[in-house]
């Protein structure tokens, strides 16, 4: 399935035999609704994303998350002139963190969903070996809270409530 909101994974489910068991999302610091969506119950003044539960559903019953466009389709590495504040923001936590820790970019921010509970599995779409080769060092690496908490934040443009 791809982009599906819980509720409909849950009726689709009803009608067909066959274990539904990932659901295919946009998921990036670049968009992270179905994350932040997860911090933002209850409160006053939140804004709309139609993804309130998913992942915590997706998680409870079986159903695997792939993130694509999980470096926001190279935004979140090298931002264009035309990007977004939150896009500036996100890419710049990124840059500084992947000083720091002597890594990749692109690693830094697929280490970011892969740091994350739901054993969100990143679906890169780069076809440039170089790109790649940075993509896989996020494997070597460990956010610790703190670290992962700075990119949220960066990239939520205020802290988490
Ligand atoms: N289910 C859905 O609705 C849906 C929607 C969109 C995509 N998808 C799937 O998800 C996969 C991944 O999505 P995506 O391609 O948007 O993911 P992505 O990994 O965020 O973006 C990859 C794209 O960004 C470019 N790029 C530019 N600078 C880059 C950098 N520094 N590092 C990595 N890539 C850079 C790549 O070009 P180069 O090849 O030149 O590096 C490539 O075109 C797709 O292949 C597709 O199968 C699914």
């Amino acid at each position: 399935m791809s982009n599906h909101t819980w509720a409909q994974i849950a009726l689709l489910q009803r009608f067909v035999e066959a274990p539904l068991v990932t659901n295919q999302v946009e998921l990036s610091l670049a968009h992270h609704h179905l994350i932040n969506d997860g911090i933002m119950g209850n409160q006053t003044g939140t804004e709309y994303a139609g993804a309130a539960g998913t992942l915590d559903w997706c998680r409870l019953h079986g159903v695997m998350i792939q993130a694509w466009a999980p470096l926001a389709k190279g935004r979140l590495i090298d931002p264009p002139a035309d990007a977004s504040e939150p896009v500036r923001r996100a890419a710049a936590a990124v840059a500084s963190l992947a000083v720091a820790r002597g890594i990749a970019r692109e690693a830094v921010a697929l280490a970011w969903l892969l740091h994350h509970p739901a054993g969100i599995l990143p679906i890169i779409g780069t076809l440039n070996p170089g790109r790649l080769a940075a993509c896989c060092e996020a494997d070597a690496i460990e956010l610790t809270r703190e670290e992962w908490f700075a990119l949220f934040e960066a990239a939520r443009g205020r802290p988490v409530p």
